[in-house]
């Protein structure tokens, strides 16, 4: 099996207990927590921010993957560099100079990565893919959890993955939105090798259920 991974996202854990829903995933093998950031300015929607990644940095050593849907970029990177954060994406649209962004974010001691919604071209990646950690992929437009997956984003990732092949750069390639059992599989060939999945793993409000992080890792 290739190195895949599972980024469980916390947005649809129960927040009323997150510390043991970020301890089930890490628990049942997981060593990334995917960290939705909304700003109800760039996104219609509003969630956590630098003070909850800190909150939840000494429950794990896991990797911090935190995926910022705010505008500006700019001014909330050393936060989170400060709270804990071990990657840092963003989206292109959101902040005005791009290759600036990148350097701020790898200045804080963190990865960047690059994140492209639905309609997003991907030409950004000809200026900057040399210096990502990451690229990620939408497959639904950001803002919510438990969206359905947008299958256009398969071509993409298969873009992507060429790219990133032929820069011989060690880059992750992640996916968010729709992730689930039944498709995981077919967005692994498509070449993604890192893995949101936020309501295939936790149902908000309820305590989470740790077999579902290996019913989905063991569908790749
Ligand atoms: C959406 C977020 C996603 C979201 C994924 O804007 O970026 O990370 O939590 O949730 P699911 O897996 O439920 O589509
Ligand atoms: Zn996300």
């Amino acid at each position: 099996m290739a190195n895949y991974r599972i980024a469980p996202s916390i947005l649809s854990a129960n927040f009323a207990k997150l510390g043991e829903e970020v301890s089930a995933v890490i628990d049942s093998g997981a060593d990334f927590i995917h960290f939705d950031v909304m700003d109800n300015h760039y996104v219609p929607n509003l969630t956590i921010g630098p003070l909850v990644c800190e909150a939840i940095r000494p429950v794990t050593d896991a990797i911090i993957d935190v995926h910022l849907m705010v505008e500006p970029v700019d001014r909330i990177v050393p936060d989170f560099a400060k709270a804990g954060a071990n990657i840092i994406s963003f989206h292109p649209e959101a902040t005005r100079h791009i290759d600036r962004t990148i350097g701020l974010i790898k200045e804080q001691g963190c990865m960047a990565g690059l994140v492209f919604n639905p309609a997003t071209p991907l030409n950004y990646l000809d200026h900057v893919l040399d210096k990502l950690d990451l690229v990620l992929i939408m497959s639904v437009n950001p803002g919510f959890g438990g969206q359905k997956f947008i299958p256009e984003a398969l071509p993409k990732l298969r873009e992507v993955r060429r790219r990133i092949d032929e820069s011989g750069r060690s880059i992750l390639l992640e996916i968010d939105g729709g992730v689930k059992v039944d498709n995981i599989a077919e967005i692994a060939r498509a070449g993604a090798d890192t893995f949101v999945a936020g309501s295939a793993i936790y149902s908000a409000g309820k305590d989470s259920d740790p077999h579902r992080y290996d019913t989905i890792l063991s569908a790749l």
